[in-house]
């Protein structure tokens, strides 16, 4: 007889040497190609259906993974990295949707917290405006440290701290961006951070959200995404490698 560990983890998984390993994660391969290319690999294995990759970039030891499109994903990918491989901070990274009116393509936002603008339990008549699900708020150290990277490797862009709004949803059009703007406030929007946060925080795991802005939410949001996504997917990519390089375990 086999138990369900046997099938899923039959593999061994190497020891990664120092004490704090990093989880990175993004959604898409233009996200993470960066960084994978980048790093120094000793393992790679998959757990439900995504490829973890195990290895060191500027001798910080890291696990980094494409976890696909959604909260639903982003949350399995946090919790594998938290109880698979043991990782002590997770960072995300990718592209995002602006909703504040100061916010340009190629900008980067650094999380101050999360919410799930999708997430509602109006339906429960909670009072107008009562957030359905508290804001989850990012580990100020990280925050730091991706700050300061950012105004490194991005210093031709504005780099703003702030809310990330998070749902399972493309926003591509005034009416709906305006509703998140009202209902939640924040910077921008995208489609894992919440659940990143969410999977950390129920982990006690320190985490922070770092994206670049590849549209403007609203109607012009499809074509500047496809026209524009690939390239500024590095540049959230290339903050998390310095401030890997600039991690002292
Ligand atoms: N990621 C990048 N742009 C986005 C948008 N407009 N909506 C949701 N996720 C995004």
């Amino acid at each position: 007889m086999f138990k369900i560990d046997d099938i899923i983890f039959d593999q061994h998984i190497p020891e990664l040497n120092q004490e704090m390993v990093t989880g990175v994660v993004g959604a898409m391969d233009s996200e993470i190609s960066l960084l994978r290319d980048a790093m120094q690999v000793l393992h790679t294995e998959t757990v439900a259906g995504m490829v973890f990759y195990q290895g060191y970039i500027h001798s910080h030891p890291l696990v980094l993974v494409r976890c696909g499109v959604g909260k639903v994903n982003a949350a399995v990918c946090a919790q594998t990295l938290i109880l698979r491989y043991g990782v002590e901070r997770v960072i995300n990274i990718g592209v995002a949707g602006a909703l504040d009116r100061h916010v340009n393509l190629g900008d980067i936002i650094i999380s101050t917290d999360t919410v799930q603008h999708d997430f509602d339990l109006g339906g429960l008549s909670l009072a107008e405006g009562e957030p359905a699900q508290g804001a989850i708020r990012a580990d100020p150290e990280l925050r730091q440290k991706a700050l300061r990277a950012a105004r490194k490797v991005a210093a031709n862009v504005q780099v703003f701290e702030g809310r990330i709004c998070s749902g399972d949803q493309f926003i591509a059009g005034h009416a709906k961006k305006q509703a998140i703007v009202e209902r939640h406030g924040g910077l921008c929007c995208e489609m894992e951070g919440a659940a990143v946060a969410q999977t950390c925080s129920l982990n006690e795991v320190p985490f922070v959200i770092i994206r670049a802005v590849s549209d403007k939410a609203d109607d012009s949001g499809k074509v500047s995404f496809s026209a524009f996504a690939d390239a500024v997917a590095r540049r959230s990519a290339a903050i998390v490698i310095d401030m890997l390089e600039n991690f002292h375990n």
